[in-house]
């Protein structure tokens, strides 16, 4: 395949940044998109100038690294998917692929494709964890019985691999669906059942703290989401939210 990229250069947060135009050529429909952007670099550094900055990790869908607007989809075209495991066969011979950075100003510009998505380390930080010191009394996970309806509910929000693609999708940037799997995860279980009110608070103090914007229900974030992370999780977060504002001492 030949292609014709329009990537976003943008050297700093400061920086306006622009697209530009790179040609790449014999690209196999089997190459994964990162792949592509490696021949791509390879081709740059060849011609003695800067490469495309990137993030990436895993490149197996875990880590969440890889966040790029690739004709203005999150992840690109596929559902369900990151940009790591989003294939070449996608695109035509001939196509014409705007790839961008993820755009929400709590995520600033790095460089190029790189954003600065600390933000969501410090809405963690605020309360994501459960504070249990198990080192050398750790229980029998059988010990602890809980519904199998309520283990899966927490194990698909726990799915949730915190890269931002609900913030980038969202007409208001807002980091709803994210916070909500996080919340989710620990509410539904009885280990996160005593911090349930600070983390819920602190959280969500975080989140309006770094910038996010409001949600305002347009489901944008679901579909675009690569776990798949149900609205469904907003509406759990709107309730344990509710719940610690009325009773701030349970
Ligand atoms: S909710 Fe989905 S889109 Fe948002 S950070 Fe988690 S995995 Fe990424
Ligand atoms: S590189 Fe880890 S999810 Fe894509």
């Amino acid at each position: 395949m030949n292609l014709t990229l329009k990537v976003w250069r943008q050297n700093g947060a400061n920086d306006k940044g622009r697209l530009e135009s790179y040609q790449v050529k014999d690209i196999s429909p089997d190459m994964s998109f990162l792949e592509m952007m490696d021949v791509l670099n390879d081709q740059i550094i060849v011609e003695g100038k800067d490469p495309v900055a990137f993030d990436h990790d895993c490149r197996e869908g875990i880590c969440g690294s890889c966040s790029m607007f690739i004709n203005g989809e999150a992840h690109g075209p596929g559902r369900g998917i990151t940009t790591c495991q989003l294939h070449m066969r996608t695109f035509n011979d001939g196509d014409t692929i705007y790839i961008e950075p993820w755009r929400a100003a709590a995520f600033p510009v790095i460089k190029d494709l790189v954003t600065d998505r600390s933000a969501f380390d410090r809405i963690i930080q605020a309360g994501g964890y459960v504070s249990v010191n198990t080192s050398g009394n750790t229980q029998d996970a059988n010990a602890l019985p809980i519904p199998k309806d309520d283990a899966d509910k927490a194990f698909d929000a726990a799915t949730c691999i915190g890269c931002g693609a609900c913030v980038a999708t969202c007409k208001n940037s807002s980091a709803m669906l994210f916070v909500s799997a996080k919340v989710s995860q620990l509410a539904l279980l009885p280990q996160g059942d005593p911090e349930r009110t600070t983390r819920a608070l602190h959280m969500v103090e975080q989140m309006d703290k770094e910038g996010f914007g409001n949600c305002t229900n347009t489901g944008a974030c679901e579909v675009e989401c690569p776990k798949e992370i149900s609205l469904e999780n907003i509406a759990r977060l709107n309730r344990e939210y509710l719940r610690a504002s009325v009773n701030p001492d349970k």
